[in-house]
């Protein structure tokens, strides 16, 4: 099963993405090669759209979390399908700024940004920043003073919810490193806090429970309970919370045992809690904004490999390793996560083998998948990773100083290079002497 709608298999038997043979395309660009229908972010962004047009209106803006796949093109096209963007560093606010996107649909995230980032962010007219901690309150109230302005925040509160996924993505319980809690009164205080400063000025708040969850409950109770904190907030402060985020999280397809929602489903189950607090508690309804990221690019990315040498330990297991890995990829040393993978030459052929797929680093650990169901693999075969699309190239470093892999895009079927393959000397470029 090829899991994204992106891909199929031509009459060659070769795999194809966005129409064009993958074949082909490792060809001409080598391998280890990340490849992203475009086609396929763009329907998706405008499912996102549809949706919340459909369940909410016009008071809502989509701001991808940009740390899923950050290049000078997303932003782009993001652009264009009318997103914002969340980012988390003056390294994803600079890329999102050189790549013309308007500073006024993006959002800063961190549980600990620097003075100079938020700075930068201030200078640059942001819509907001989203406020981890009391210090990080007192430090934007500081720079905001002396830059003359006055620093659009929300907060990042902790909802107490468990999102029912791996521990090291789950972010909206107690203990957690990001936001404040609302069980202990701690983003209440807060909020009173905020509303004292002089270059401060309140408009939202936020949550985010974590990432690839399929079960609608926790995002529907995150919603409950944070309008129930803006009532709060209301009736005690006298003052009303404009703005509410919920976050990303949304599931994708890795393999047929994922079964995500559709986007429609998933917007809808936190917008009609939204609006019925709204109801209970006489609130206006809110700006809703979210914040999917991996549901927008994940399934449209894959990656691609050359297999070098297949290692059969008698008893044990066989060894297939290719030209890229945890470098490239470290989602499975990290979380364990699971892949489907296919030989893109031959995309029908049933399975007849179980083998665990090794990068090339010097690492035990660096593994792509263990336990894959493959046709009859040998050295020189091309190996593909399927939804690839987030936290794929984003996370990829220079470990063992191996270049990061380029990213081409297909649109309509036709291919385009839109990050270069790193070179050595780029890899050497920052060695003094
Ligand atoms: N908003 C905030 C505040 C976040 O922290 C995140 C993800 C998102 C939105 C986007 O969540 P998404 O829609 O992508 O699930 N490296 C991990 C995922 C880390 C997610 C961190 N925060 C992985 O590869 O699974």
């Amino acid at each position: 099963m090829l899991v994204s709608d992106s891909l199929s298999v031509n009459s060659c038997g070769h795999l194809t993405i966005g129409g064009a043979d993958v074949v082909t395309l490792a060809k001409k660009y080598g391998t280890p090669l990340y490849i992203m229908d475009e086609d396929k972010i763009r329907r998706t962004c405008k499912e996102y759209m549809s949706a919340l047009t459909k369940c909410w209106g016009e008071k809502f803006l989509v701001q991808y979390a940009s740390k899923a796949f950050c290049t000078k093109y997303m932003y782009k096209i993001l652009d264009e399908e009318g997103f914002g963007a969340d980012v988390v560093s003056g390294g994803e606010l600079y890329t999102a700024l050189k790549a013309g996107f308007p500073s006024n649909k993006i959002v800063f995230h961190g549980n600990n940004k620097t003075a100079e980032e938020l700075r930068f962010a201030l200078e640059a007219e942001i819509r907001e920043i989203i406020v981890d901690n009391a210090e990080e309150l007192e430090l934007i109230n500081e720079i905001a003073a002396e830059l003359g302005k006055v620093a659009n925040i929300s907060f990042r509160i902790k909802p107490g919810v468990d999102a029912h996924t791996h521990d090291f993505v789950k972010t909206g319980q107690i203990d957690s490193k990001f936001g404040v809690a609302l069980e202990n009164g701690e983003a209440f205080d807060f909020v009173k806090s905020a509303l004292s400063y002089k270059n401060i000025k309140l408009c939202g708040v936020h949550c985010h429970i974590g990432s690839q969850i399929f079960d609608p409950e926790p995002f529907a109770h995150a919603a409950e309970l944070m309008m129930e904190f803006i009532a709060k907030v209301k009736a005690e402060l006298d003052f009303e919370v404009s703005e509410l985020n919920l976050g990303g999280g949304f599931g994708i397809r890795y393999t047929e045992e994922d079964d995500p929602r559709s986007v429609y489903d998933a917007v809808k189950s936190f917008t009609d809690v939204v609006r019925a607090q709204a109801e209970k508690y006489d609130l206006s309804l809110p700006f809703i904004s979210i914040e999917p990221g991996r549901s927008v690019v994940a399934e449209a990315g894959i990656t691609v490999y050359t297999v070098g040498s297949v290692k059969e330990i008698k008893d044990i297991r066989t060894y297939v390793s290719v030209d890229g890995g945890m470098t490239d990829n470290p989602r499975y040393a990290l979380y364990g996560s699971k892949y489907t993978m296919v030989l893109p030459e031959r995309a029908e052929e049933t399975p007849t083998e179980i083998v665990t797929v090794a990068g090339r680093n010097c690492e035990s650990g660096d593994l792509l998948g263990e336990n894959i169901h493959l046709p009859a693999v040998k050295a020189g075969d091309l190996l593909a990773v399927l939804s690839t699309g987030a936290y794929n190239y984003s996370m990829a470093s220079n470990y063992n100083r191996v270049p990061r892999p380029p990213v081409v895009m297909v649109k309509n079927g036709v291919d385009k290079l839109v990050v270069k393959r790193e070179t050595y000397e780029d890899i050497i470029s920052n060695d003094l002497i």
